[in-house]
């Protein structure tokens, strides 16, 4: 049965029945729509509706569809309900009959679905919260453990200068740490409760809708009932924290898929998260960090979506607003998957320490030091850019790293080039010279990684 009805003479279209229904796909709020009606049903003793004893019926009985809905929620889909507030209605109907169907007295499905989506909101970022502290743990747990792993950095994917394979750890625990700050203050601003907003107008009973809110967890009410019933900017923000934390694992992905490669050869992905050809026997393709990368696209269209369906929406609800859920459900089951999966490539990731070595002293990626010697020489910067590119130009002819010229031939370029020179080429002093703050130098990297440990571990 419908939560309306007395108006129509007509039955709704079939069509128009399963086009309208929600419960598909809300029958995820259950356990918040239970726990808000909880509240609603003691809000509704302090003004008088239902009596102590009516509540005492309401709340057993919406316990024990807590608990049905807990053991088997999918149980949910079987019905015919028309969203999941109609399903619980209906269930408290069932249970304890005529009682059940005060408890819509002063609220609207519109403060009640508003109420709903925060509720599971918040317990999702709960989870979320976890999830990307989890991977930031094995993003460091990893750095630890090949802290003597060097290997080229790159810019424009051309081999820049070496860098330690911990700094690059630590640089994707960075940008988690700010999806996690993100969150947070999505968290502050959402925690806030729209129960008692009515359908639009504010409820006419004179409910103390603070007091409601402290019962269901919120920090406090909102302040304006318009604005509460068609407000979806928590929907919004969590999609844009989704879609900014899926483009760091689309990254991410990216770097170790290309880090996998056989040209590179940096890595080697564990068996258990890759997969093989159809055709190919020789395959082991990087599948799950290619879907990670792939289900980006995917969060970055729900929050596309999710701002369309909201542009031009009058005040105050519109049923437009019921497009609010799969989106958010999808952006944010997708980002938490996407979280888990990654942790378990970094799980069995192997490091090929000897090639990465080797790939981070080819491409000429110490030429900086050498235009830095100059410097230290006494020749300004921009001359000795010009110098170096010349010597590198000439090194590439030769078919000789840098520091493989012999002193004659780098002195035809320079005279102050002397015998010091050679020591400033080579790999371990590229890295130990980079020592300001955020640098790769292995003494920058065991303090970074030790204060990384001391918060995330
Ligand atoms: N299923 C609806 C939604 O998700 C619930 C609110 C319905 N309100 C209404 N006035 N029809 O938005």
């Amino acid at each position: 049965m419908a939560l309306w009805g007395g108006r129509f003479t007509q039955a709704s279209d079939q069509r128009f029945k399963s086009f309208n229904n929600s419960v598909r796909f809300d029958y995820r709020l259950a356990e918040q729509d239970i726990v808000g009606s909880l509240a609603w049903s003691r809000a509704l003793v302090t003004v008088g509706i239902l009596t102590e004893k009516e509540q005492k019926q309401l709340e057993e009985a919406l316990n024990v569809t807590l608990e049905e809905v807990r053991a088997t929620p999918e149980a949910i889909l079987n019905s015919d309900a028309e969203d999941i507030h109609s399903w619980v209605e209906q269930r408290l109907i069932e249970k304890v009959g005529e009682v059940a169907k005060k408890l819509h007295t002063g609220r609207s499905r519109n403060d009640q679905v508003a109420t709903d989506i925060k509720l599971w909101c918040k317990a999702t970022v709960v989870e979320l919260l976890a999830a990307i502290r989890q991977l930031q743990q094995a993003l460091v747990l990893t750095a630890e453990a090949n802290q003597d792993v060097v290997m080229p950095g790159y810019t424009h994917l051309q081999r820049a200068q070496p860098v330690t394979f911990a700094h690059w750890c630590l640089a994707y625990s960075e940008m988690l740490s700010r999806d996690d700050s993100r969150l947070r203050d999505a968290l502050t601003r959402l925690d806030v409760s729209p129960l008692g907003s009515g359908a639009l107008a504010g409820t006419a009973y004179a409910i103390d809708r603070d007091r409601l809110a402290g019962w269901m967890g919120f920090s406090c009410a909102t302040r304006n009932s318009l604005d509460s019933v068609s407000d979806r900017d928590h929907v919004l923000e969590l999609l844009s924290n989704a879609a900014i934390g899926m483009v760091h694992l689309s990254r991410f992905s990216e770097d170790l898929i290309f880090f996998n490669t056989g040209e590179a050869g940096f890595i080697e992905l564990s068996d258990c998260v890759t997969s093989g050809s159809s055709l190919m026997p020789q395959k082991k393709n990087p599948d799950a960090l290619e879907l990670i990368r792939g289900k980006c696209g995917r969060v970055q269209g729900a929050l596309t979506s999710m701002m369309m369906t909201l542009k031009g929406l009058p005040l105050a609800y519109n049923k437009d607003m019921q497009e609010d859920k799969a989106g958010l459900f999808d952006a944010l089951d997708t980002w938490m998957a996407c979280l888990q999966m990654a942790c378990l490539v970094l799980d069995g990731i192997q490091l090929k320490s000897p090639r990465c070595r080797e790939a981070a002293r080819q491409g000429y990626s110490n030429a900086t030091e050498l235009a830095d010697y100059l410097v230290r020489k006494g020749i300004p910067f921009r001359e000795a850019h010009h110098i170096i590119g010349e010597v590198v130009v000439y090194a590439i002819r030769e078919g000789k790293a840098l520091e493989a010229l012999s002193l004659l031939q780098l002195q035809a370029f320079s005279s102050v080039i002397g015998d010091d020179v050679y020591p400033i080429l080579r790999l371990s002093s590229c890295l130990a010279k980079r020592n300001a703050k955020g640098g790769t130098s292995p003494e920058q990297i065991a303090v970074a990684l030790a204060e990384a440990k001391q918060r995330l571990l």
